[in-house]
């Protein structure tokens, strides 16, 4: 795809990988891409500012304070003329820079300066990738709208081998080029106008006013999905169990607690919605009582009978119009694809999202998820892992061909 009068902001980081941004510029502007690049006072430890002026044709920015190049071009200036801000490498410095907004370099005060999108292609020592601060922050900057090429799995320079890699050169041009097809684009306000309901979170069924039965879900990935469809333009109504999570800005929350509750207020608010996202982990059982006083222990066993509750997908996908579009999660632990498949049947979905659950580290109260995408005709997409907010945009990319 020819990148013929687009402008990239290209900002190098200090890490050895910096490198690699010289091969990615030679292939942007290979491209047609008219490319301009700031490095940081720790990128030219690695490489030169000649070597980017010669591939890009452009003098290099550097310096926040430099007189000569404030004149020529301000920083206002090369962050207002960008259509797009690409940030490789990204080490675990800027990321933390980034996503708590300081600007104490150039590249720095241009990102908090351009209204451009901003991808980033983070590239580290696995320890540090896999540090809480650094996904912290790394989300920060995903929930905020900045786009993520994940960094690559292997053999990396300090030694150890894991994941930290910067993606490699042609991965990031072609998150570049996907960017201005189309997809990137059209993403912004993409959803426009639409009503989408979320329920997300565990439910709690009493047994009696100081005990329940309830899951581990953490809400993560519903709540990841609110704010994504609400960045994309769409009315967001999301239905909450109890969960420890911020509402995203601009969307409508509920709480609820029992899953009786959840399903009453779904139901209430399904007719009007184009799109509803099942992702709460409802409880499929409660009490068949509960009881009005807490229940005594006396030192014997105690038997529990338990009724099975409505399942709300279920009754949503029986009462489901032309034109709205149902999504359900199956987190299964064995035979993934076939029993998400039958569940979408069962359920009269649009799209199924699967998780093997039987895998750590992903899933319920996890930072990352590892789905695979299942649609009406029965095409699975396993994606790759990756943090909740990445696997919400993924999800309504699928979905938003649907609504
Ligand atoms: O059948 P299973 O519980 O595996 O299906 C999971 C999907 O069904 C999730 O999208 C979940 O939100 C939804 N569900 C529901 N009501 C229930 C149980 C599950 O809406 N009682």
């Amino acid at each position: 795809m020819s990148l013929k009068g687009k402008k990239i902001l290209l900002g190098v980081g200090g890490g050895i990988a910096a490198y690699k941004s010289c091969e990615l510029l030679r292939r942007l502007t290979e491209r047609g891409a008219d490319v301009h690049v700031v490095l940081t006072p720790s990128a030219q430890q690695f490489v030169t500012a000649l070597t980017f002026q010669a591939l890009s044709q452009h003098p290099v920015h550097t310096d926040l304070f430099n007189l000569t190049e404030e004149s020529e071009m301000s920083h206002i200036k090369l962050a207002d003329e960008a259509d797009l801000l690409l940030i490789a490498p990204a080490t675990a410095d800027l990321i933390a820079k980034l996503a708590h907004g300081m600007a104490n370099d150039l590249l720095t005060t241009v990102a908090l300066v351009a209204r451009a999108p901003v991808y980033f292609a983070p590239s580290m020592n696995v320890n540090m990738w896999e540090k809480d601060v650094v996904q912290d922050n790394v989300k920060t900057l995903l929930s905020r709208g900045y786009r993520m090429v994940e960094p690559a799995e292997g053999y990396l320079a300090c030694g150890w081998e894991g994941k930290g890699r910067l993606a490699e050169p042609e991965v990031i041009l072609a998150a570049v080029e996907r960017h201005f097809s189309g997809a990137g684009a059209a993403k912004k306000k993409s959803l426009a106008g639409r009503k989408v309901l979320i329920n997300a979170g565990p439910t709690r069924e009493f047994l009696d006013p100081v005990r329940f039965l309830s899951n581990p879900s953490s809400g993560k990935m519903g709540f990841a999905l609110a704010e994504a469809a609400r960045r994309r333009g769409a009315e967001v109504t999301l239905v909450a169990g109890p969960v420890a999570l911020p509402t995203p800005e601009g969307v409508r929350r509920i709480d609820v607690v029992s899953s009786a509750e959840m399903r009453e207020v779904c139901e209430k608010h399904f007719p009007k919605a184009d799109l509803f996202i099942g992702t709460a982990a409802v409880g499929d059982f409660a009490p068949a009582m509960a009881l009005p006083q807490k229940l005594k222990k006396n030192g014997r066993a105690l038997r529990l009978e338990l009724q099975p509750t409505t399942d709300i997908l279920l009754s949503l996908g029986k009462a489901k119009r032309k034109g709205q579009v149902l999504v359900g999660f199956a987190a299964e632990t064995e035979a993934l694809v076939s029993n998400a498949k039958e569940k979408l049947k069962k359920k009269n979905l649009d799209l199924i999202v699967a998780n093997d659950v039987s895998q750590r580290d992903i899933g319920f109260a996890g930072e990352d998820n590892c789905v695979t995408l299942i649609d009406r005709g029965g095409n699975a997409t396993p994606l790759e892992k990756m943090p909740k907010a990445a696997v919400a945009e993924r999800i309504l990319d699928a979905v938003e061909k649907l609504v």
